[in-house]
């Protein structure tokens, strides 16, 4: 499903100021369907805020959000969000985790747990079924989180900094294996993320925030074939002009 966001405007209002806080502008791109987009930007910029538009958590001043066309008023579970936290239950095992979005939408026990044990497989995680979070390690939290995402089969799948609190070991794994679920589901995917390199080594497109109130500043294709090289000549080059611009747009 393609996502397309025209001209989305968000200004919070605040009761205790005359003027709402204004955090995003004007902010108009379309993803087409099974394209990978990461969106990168300063801290506090916005970012979060515009994934919970797409996502219906919350609304745009202005602005439409569109898939494959239609405007979207509310939640929906075509959309899915892997939230800035892992935020999973921890009373909840792995497995319960994972297959709470079909609990809550009635699928009957036994086949919740058949599609569950599905994921824990996929998702490298046998073993791990009956463990509470507190019992796994930060990358397998992650996968349970995104796991209880992709079981609910959204078209379109947003992330927001999955891999924030990740070593850089367990991060180039999870991009790895992210990467390689991506193109076997083909998922149109809004990812985003701090790091560049990160963001180089994923993407088809990657757009640049500017900081508060934020606007697109710049749009980058990485055209360089998959599986990349983080390394390469190619790969440096966006990654330099990337880094360039969000130097302009520290926080002040
Ligand atoms: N519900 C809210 N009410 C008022 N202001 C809010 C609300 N949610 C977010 N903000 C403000 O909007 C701005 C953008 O926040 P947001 O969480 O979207 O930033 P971000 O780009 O995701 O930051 P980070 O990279 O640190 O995660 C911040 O100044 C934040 O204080
Ligand atoms: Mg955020």
């Amino acid at each position: 499903m393609a996502l397309e966001l025209i001209n989305v405007c968000k200004t919070f209002s605040l009761d205790r100021e005359k003027h709402g806080l204004e955090v995003l502008v004007d902010i108009s791109c379309r993803i087409e369907e099974g394209e990978f987009v990461s969106l990168v930007g300063p801290s506090g910029c916005g970012k979060t805020t515009l994934l919970k538009i797409i996502a219906g958590l919350e609304r745009a001043t202005r602005g439409r959000v569109l898939l494959d066309g239609f405007e979207i008023a509310s939640q929906t579970d075509k959309v899915g969000l892997v939230f800035q936290e892992y935020a999973l239950f921890p009373w909840r095992t792995t497995l319960q985790n994972i297959v709470i979005g079909l609990e809550i939408m009635g699928v009957n026990k036994k086949e919740r747990l058949a599609a569950g044990m599905e994921y824990v497989n996929m998702f490298g995680l046998k073993g791990f079924e009956n463990r509470y979070p507190c019992e796994l390690s930060g990358g397998m939290q992650q996968r349970v989180a995104i796991a209880r995402t992709l079981i609910m089969g959204p078209k379109v799948v947003l992330m927001d900094e999955p891999f924030g609190s990740l070593d850089s070991q367990t991060r180039n794994d999870l991009q790895e294996f992210l990467l390689d679920l991506w193109q076997k589901r083909q998922d149109t995917v809004l990812f985003v993320t701090h790091n560049v390199d990160e963001a180089v080594f994923l993407s088809d497109e990657i757009l640049v925030l500017s900081k508060r109130p934020a606007r697109i500043i710049t749009r980058f294709q990485v055209d360089c074939p998959r599986p990349r090289d983080r390394t390469s000549v190619e790969c440096n080059i966006i990654r330099r002009e990337i880094l360039s611009t969000l130097r302009g747009e520290r926080v002040d």
